[in-house]
């Protein structure tokens, strides 16, 4: 067998989570392979909703196992918290999911690291999630870090302080009183205690070494599905560096974020909304500034499940779109939130950039400083409320024509069309 794939062709937050929840049934292992909690992934469905950070997609079906793979980073105290909230919902999350051994941990003093350097950018800001991402990746390539498999050796708590007396040096060069500040409002000396305890719930869930784990269940006939975390354009390589995440968010990181070969690779769906959000700084050609933006903001209820940020909005990119399903070899595509387009007359796409008074398809090597116009068509909207559709067939001629239009612009099929933000509302064409 082949592991599947589904990943975000735009800047995050396309709603991986709704739809890898909804495909869970047709999967025996869900992986998350890359990432850590600056993911925020949300479910719906019988009037309840969940946000994942850390824990595949795939924890609500009781037959699937959720695997978290090698090239996650995983913060303890963030991932304590997260097995607790689904356990008091009734949950089974230990019986289903495993840790691979080689996934670096997020330190309390890479949150403090990601504070001082975030500030000392002053107006060329991030805008990180602050969640000790880009610190704890710098480590694990710096081959400073610490795996969760150095939990259970008895030499944990040394490498830990050395490590940390590491990151205080670096701190202090950047922020002399770099102790004053707090981590999900606590002390640092508060957030390590709460930290160091949460590492026993770490230790209490099943370790693997994944790539055998995965390759074995591939040849025994298993179905796995790759869940990716933030989106293609936040790629550490290939999005708007270097306002990007720290991780490779394509289909590549799968091999490497699991153990599995390129050639074990099978279908890449690729997800992205009917229209355009992104948190944080950096590029974005179709950003709305008008009453559209603010529309397609409270509409969608376009707010950070990680941090509540405002996301900032805009129309479809379609040189992005078709740089993303390159990139990442996508066969298939799931467009989300069509609901949210309801009560726009015309709908605009940005068919091209204008670059230096000419048109491309490019997405250029200098996203920061090159000024891309966004050449836009325009199409009627559908203008009507999607409720009361119970099929594809059912939903209105123009969003069909909206649809057929993408397919045509990007070269692939859209197989499924989400209409609201629970399983059910959800069409498989
Ligand atoms: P992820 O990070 O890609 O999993 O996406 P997020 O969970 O951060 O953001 C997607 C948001 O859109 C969540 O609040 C979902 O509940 C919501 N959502 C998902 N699909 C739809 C949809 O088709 N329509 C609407 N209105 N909301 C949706
Ligand atoms: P999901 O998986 C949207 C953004 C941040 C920031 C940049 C770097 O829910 O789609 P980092 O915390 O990695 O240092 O932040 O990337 N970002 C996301 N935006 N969805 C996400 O994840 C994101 N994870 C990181 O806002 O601009
Ligand atoms: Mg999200």
């Amino acid at each position: 067998m082949k592991v599947d794939v589904l990943l975000g062709l735009q800047w995050g937050d396309e709603g991986k989570g709704k739809v890898v929840d909804v495909l869970t049934p047709q999967y025996d292992i869900i992986a998350r392979f890359q990432g850590g909690p600056n993911a925020g992934h949300t479910i719906e469905f019988d009037g309840k909703k969940f946000v994942l950070h850390t824990i595949p997609s795939g924890i609500f079906n009781p037959s699937t196992t959720n695997l978290i793979g090698n090239g996650v980073i995983i913060d303890p105290f963030v991932f304590e918290k997260e097995v607790e909230s689904l356990e008091t919902s009734g949950v089974q999350v230990r019986k289903n999911l495993l840790i691979s051994r080689k996934a670096h941990l997020i330190l309390p003093s890479h949150r403090l690291l990601d504070a001082v350097y975030e500030a000392s950018r002053g107006t060329l800001k991030i805008g990180s999630t602050l969640k000790g991402i880009g610190p704890a990746y710098t480590d694990k390539t710096s081959r400073n870090g610490l795996r969760v498999g150095d939990i259970e050796s008895p030499l944990f708590l040394e490498k830990y302080n050395a490590l940390k007396q590491q990151h205080f040096a670096m701190a202090k060069s950047y922020h002399p009183d770099y102790m004053d500040i707090m981590i999900e409002g606590l002390s640092f000396d508060a957030y390590e205690n709460r930290w160091l305890s949460a590492c026993d719930t770490l230790r209490s869930i099943e370790k693997v070494n994944s790539e055998y784990y995965i390759n074995k269940q591939l040849d025994l006939g298993k179905k796995v599905l790759a869940e990716g975390a933030q989106g293609t354009m936040l790629d550490i390589d290939f999005g708007s560096y270097p306002f990007v995440t720290s991780s490779n968010t394509i289909t590549a990181g799968v091999c490497s974020g699991l153990g599995v070969a390129p050639s074990r690779i099978g279908k890449v769906i690729g997800i992205f909304k009917a229209y355009c959000t992104r948190v944080g700084s950096g590029p974005f050609p179709t950003e709305l500034f008008d009453l559209s933006g603010d529309q397609l903001r409270e509409t969608g209820h376009e707010f950070g499940s990680t941090t509540g940020r405002p996301r900032r909005c805009g129309w479809l990119d379609i040189p992005a779109l078709k740089y993303a399903i390159m990139l990442n070899g996508v066969n298939e595509l799931v467009m989300m939130k069509a609901d949210v387009l309801d009560a726009f007359e015309t709908i605009k796409v940005a068919s091209q950039y204008e670059i230096d008074g000419k048109s491309t398809n490019v997405v250029p090597y200098d996203q920061v400083n090159t000024l891309c116009i966004p050449v836009y068509k325009e199409i009627t909207g559908w203008n009507t409320s999607l409720e009361v559709a119970a099929s594809y067939e059912e939903l209105p001629e123009n969003l069909h024509h909206y649809v057929n239009f993408i397919e045509k612009e990007t070269q692939t099929p859209i197989k499924v069309v989400s209409v609201g933000p629970d399983r059910l509302q959800t069409f498989i064409r």
